[in-house]
Formats: structure tokens, sequence, C-alpha cells
């Protein structure tokens, strides 16, 4: 199909499925958004793992193991979408994929790169990052490409139960004693900016935004997102009884929407560039599990093999 005839065929609102002649910088964008989304999804595994032997009743760690292993599943959905647009040569097999985020050529999002210091910041990740997610997530359910869009149906309907799971733990630390609120409000001091920087850069420096937008991928910009996640979550902010750290921050009736102070935006550069607070931890704990867990994958593969001679005999 030509770009031109691609284009139009997007832009009226129709699904591109596998196996149909797509443009090469399509097929690209697709593949580096997936696989990024597919790793922050694996990664973001970590920060919570952290807190699965310390949770503070057996109610909370049953809730806290189901929303990892969701996450688990996000990412197998979304490698398994990324993979369909694996035309033989462009590395969008899973093996390819996973060793760019390994090597960190691939990247994924900055907020798995900050670490969970108490039981308040479970409570934070549910509520901020989970809620950013969906925010984001809801918006690419419309996206153009068939098994991207369907894998987050399913996806989102998942985050809403894990932003409510972490509303719920911020809820409890708020109605308890004078320290448990405090813990609440710095996990909320920790967590704002880095939540409000997973939308991405501002619009004016996001270099993907307008191929993006055009072939239906992203449908809405980063700074739309953002500013609506803002002037939802100030209103619960303020129900937990809690202070958004942000002086900047002021309802405009002009405007109908909250104004807020600048992101500190050299410090997504730095986690970008592999230099926050925990990037080079994430990446090592990966390629230990890697390491270390090759041998189950290696015997699987040899009892799919075997299967497969079996059923030709
Ligand atoms: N963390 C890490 N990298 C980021 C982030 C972030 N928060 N925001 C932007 N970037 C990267 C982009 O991937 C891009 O890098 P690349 O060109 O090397 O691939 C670069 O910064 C410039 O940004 P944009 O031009 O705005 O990139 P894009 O159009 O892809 O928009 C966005 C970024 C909104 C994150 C988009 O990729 C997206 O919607 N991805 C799918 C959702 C997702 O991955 N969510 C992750 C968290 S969800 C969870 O809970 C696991």
């Amino acid at each position: 199909m030509e770009q031109e005839k691609f284009l139009d065929y997007v832009q009226a609102e129709n699904k591109v499925e596998p196996k149909d002649v797509m443009p090469e910088d399509y097929r690209k964008l697709l593949v580096r958004q997936i696989s990024q989304h597919a790793h922050s999804e694996i990664v973001g595994m970590l920060p919570e793992a952290n807190w699965i032997s310390r949770a503070p009743s057996l109610r909370r760690k049953m809730a806290l193991l189901a929303k990892i292993q969701d996450e688990a599943g996000h990412g197998l959905y979304l490698y398994a979408a990324s993979e369909t647009l694996n035309n033989g040569e462009n590395g969008a097999d899973r093996d390819s994929t996973y060793n760019d985020m390994l090597s960190g050529r691939a990247k994924y999002s900055s907020i798995f790169n900050y670490p969970t210091l108490s039981w308040a910041d479970i409570g934070a990740i549910g509520w901020l990052v989970d809620g950013a997610a969906i925010m984001n997530q809801v918006m690419l359910m419309g996206n153009s490409y068939g098994p991207y869009s369907r894998a987050m149906v399913r996806i989102c309907k998942e985050e809403s139960f894990h932003q409510r799971q972490g509303y719920e733990i911020l809820m409890t630390l708020c109605k308890g004693t004078k320290e448990q609120k405090e813990m609440a409000q710095e996990a909320l001091n920790r967590f704002w900016w880095p939540a409000l920087m997973m939308f991405g850069p501002n619009d004016s420096d996001s270099p993907n935004s307008q191929k993006s937008m055009n072939y239906k991928v992203k449908r809405e910009s980063n700074d739309d997102l953002r500013q609506r996640f803002i002037d939802v979550t100030v209103s619960q902010a303020e129900f937990l009884g809690l202070k958004v750290p942000d002086e900047n921050l002021k309802w405009n009736e002009e405007r109908q929407h909250y104004d807020f102070g600048d992101l500190p935006w050299d410090e997504f550069m730095e986690v970008l560039k592999g230099n926050g607070p925990c990037n080079k931890k994430r990446l090592e704990t990966k390629k230990k599990a890697q390491r270390e867990n090759l041998w189950v994958k290696e015997a699987a593969i040899a009892f799919a093999e075997k299967q497969i001679k079996l059923t030709k005999t």
C-alpha cells in the first residue's frame, strides 16, 4: 500500500493487522514503542517485588503478588504483540528486543529507576504510577495496530485494579497514626514528579509525537495527558489529606485546568541516560535472572522439540 493510502486508511480509524502491508517506518515505530512498553512492564515488577516479603499483612501480600503477576502478563502480551511485527530482519523477535533492553540500547519507563523505600511507596506506585499508566493506555486502546490495541483493553482493566489497591493502601495509612500519614506524604513527595515525567517530554521536545499522531498510534499528546492526570489526581490527594509537593499548583478558572510548576527535566534526561538512582541495579538484576534461569528456557525448548518429534512419529 502506498504511503498516502495507508495514512488515509489509519486516519479513517481502520485497524492494521500483522499480515497487512505497512510502511517500514510505521512498523519500526511500533516495534520501538511496544517493546519499550513491554520492558517497562517487566522491569516495573522489580520495585514492588522488593516489598513482597515485607507486606504488612497476608491480605496485602496476596494483592501485591497478584498485581506483580499481572505486570508479568502485560509484558508477555506486549512482547507477543511486538513479535507479530517481526519480518525476519528488523530484530522484533523476543530475544532481540529483550537483549536490547538488557544492553541499555532500548528504553523502559523512567519511573522504574526510582527506589521503593517504604511500604507507602507501594501505595504511591499503585495510585500514581498505575494511574498515569492508565491515563496513557486508555488512549492507546484506540491505536491503529490491532494486536497492540486489543492487548491494551485487557491491560487497562487490570491496571484499574492496581490503581485502586494502591490508593486503598494510602487511605489506610492516612487514617492511621501520625507516623503512617507522614510516610504517605513522603511517598507522594518522592513519586509526584517522576510520575508526571512518565508522560514523556513536553510536546515541543518530543521527536516521535508528530509521526505517531499521524499514524494514529499516539492519539493524544504527552502534555495533554499529563494535564489530565494532574487535574484528576489533585482532588484524590486532597481526599487523602495529603499535599501535592508543588508550590505553583493552582486551579486556573479561565483554563479550567490546574497550573503547575516546571518539571525537573534535567533529572529526566539523566535517568534516560542510565544515571537514575536504580538504573544500574535494575539491569544487573535482570541480567542475573537471565543467566541463572537460562536452564529453564533450554529445558522448555528441549521439551517442546521432543513433543514435536513425538507427534511426527
Ligand atoms: N521513560 C523513558 N523514556 C521515555 C519516557 C519515559 N517516561 N518518555 C519518553 N521517553 C523516551 C521515548 O521512548 C523516546 O525515546 P526513543 O526515541 O529513543 O525511543 C524519547 O524519550 C522521546 O520521547 P517522545 O518523542 O515523546 O516518545 P514517544 O512518542 O514514544 O512517547 C511515551 C513516549 C508516551 C512513553 C510513549 O512511548 C508511550 O505511550 N508508550 C507506551 C506506554 C508505556 O510505555 N508506558 C510505560 C509505563 S506503563 C507501566 O506501567 C509499565
